[in-house]
C-alpha cells in the first residue's frame, strides 16, 4: 500500500495541531499529535509517584514506561489515541503539565520509546504527524514537511485565551514565560532538539489567520 507522511514541526502554539488536524480531515489521513504523547507520559509520571520533590526517578520511570502502550480506540467515529487503554483530555493541557513536559521530553529513554510508538501507530496508512522532531528524526523521509514559527507574544496570547476559555486561572506573564522557556528547552536539548529540517517549508503564522496558513499548506502539497 502506497502511504504518505506529512510532518508538521514547529514552536509551541503556532497552530500546528489545529492545522494538522484540518489537513488530515481534508486528505482523509490519520492525525497523530505527538505533543499529546509527551504530555500523557508526563501526566503518567506525575501521577504514578515517579517524581519526588520535583526530581524524576529515571530508573523507575524507564521501567514503568516500557510496560505502557499507545493504541487507537476501536470507536470508528472518532479515532482517539489511548494510553494504556485510557483516553485523556484537558488534564494534560494544564500549566503544570506544560512546565513538566519539557523536562520529560529531554530524557533519551522517553524519546526512544515514543518515537518507536509513533512509527508503529503510523503503520496503518497515510498520516499527518505534528511535533518537534518529526521531519528530522521520526520521519526524515516524510513526503512533505512544514515548519511553523510565530512571534512568542502572539503564541502566548493564543494559549492564554485557550486556557481562560477552559476556566483555568492563569496570568498572561506566566504563559509567556512558559512559551519562552519551552522554546529554549525544546531547541537546546541534546537529543532531537527542535530545528527546521532542511527540506521543510517554513511558515511564519504571526500575521496570518488559520485559513491563510491552511491554504498555503494545501497548495504546497498539491503542487
Ligand atoms: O505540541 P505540545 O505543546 O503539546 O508539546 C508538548 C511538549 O512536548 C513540548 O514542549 C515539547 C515536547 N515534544 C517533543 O519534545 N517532541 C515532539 N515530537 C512533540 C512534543
Amino acid at each position: 500500500m502506497e502511504t504518505t507522511v506529512i510532518a508538521v514541526d514547529g514552536f509551541a502554539s503556532t497552530g500546528k495541531s489545529t492545522l494538522s488536524k484540518r489537513l488530515a480531515n481534508e486528505l482523509n489521513f490519520t492525525y497523530i499529535d505527538t505533543g499529546f504523547m509527551y504530555r500523557v507520559v508526563s501526566y503518567f509520571a506525575l501521577n504514578s509517584n515517579l517524581i519526588e520533590d520535583g526530581v524524576i526517578l529515571e530508573r523507575e520511570f524507564e521501567k514503568a514506561l516500557a510496560e505502557t502502550k499507545f493504541t487507537w480506540s476501536t470507536d470508528t467515529q472518532s479515532k482517539k489515541m489511548l494510553f494504556n487503554g485510557k483516553s485523556f483530555g484537558d488534564e494534560i493541557r494544564t500549566l503544570v503539565i506544560s512546565t513538566l513536559v519539557s523536562q520529560i521530553a529531554q530524557l533519551g529513554f522517553v524519546r526512544e520509546h515514543l518515537v518507536a510508538q509513533q512509527r508503529s501507530l503510523s503503520k496503518l496508512g497515510s498520516v499527518v504527524m505534528d511535533g518537534r522532531d518529526i521531519g528530522t528524526v521520526v520521519f526524515p523521509y516524510a513526503d512533505f514537511k512544514f515548519f511553523l514559527v510565530a512571534d512568542s507574544k502572539i503564541r502566548a496570547q493564543r494559549r492564554f485565551d485557550e486556557l481562560k476559555a477552559k476556566g483555568e486561572k492563569v496570568l498572561f506573564e506566566e504563559i509567556l514565560k512558559n512559551v519562552v522557556d519551552r522554546d529554549h528547552q525544546d531547541s537546546t536539548r541534546d537529543i532531537s532538539p527542535l530545528r527546521k529540517a532542511e527540506d521543510a517549508l517554513e511558515i511564519d503564522t504571526t500575521s496570518f489567520g488559520e485559513e491563510e496558513v491552511f491554504e498555503q499548506m494545501v497548495s504546497y502539497i498539491s503542487k
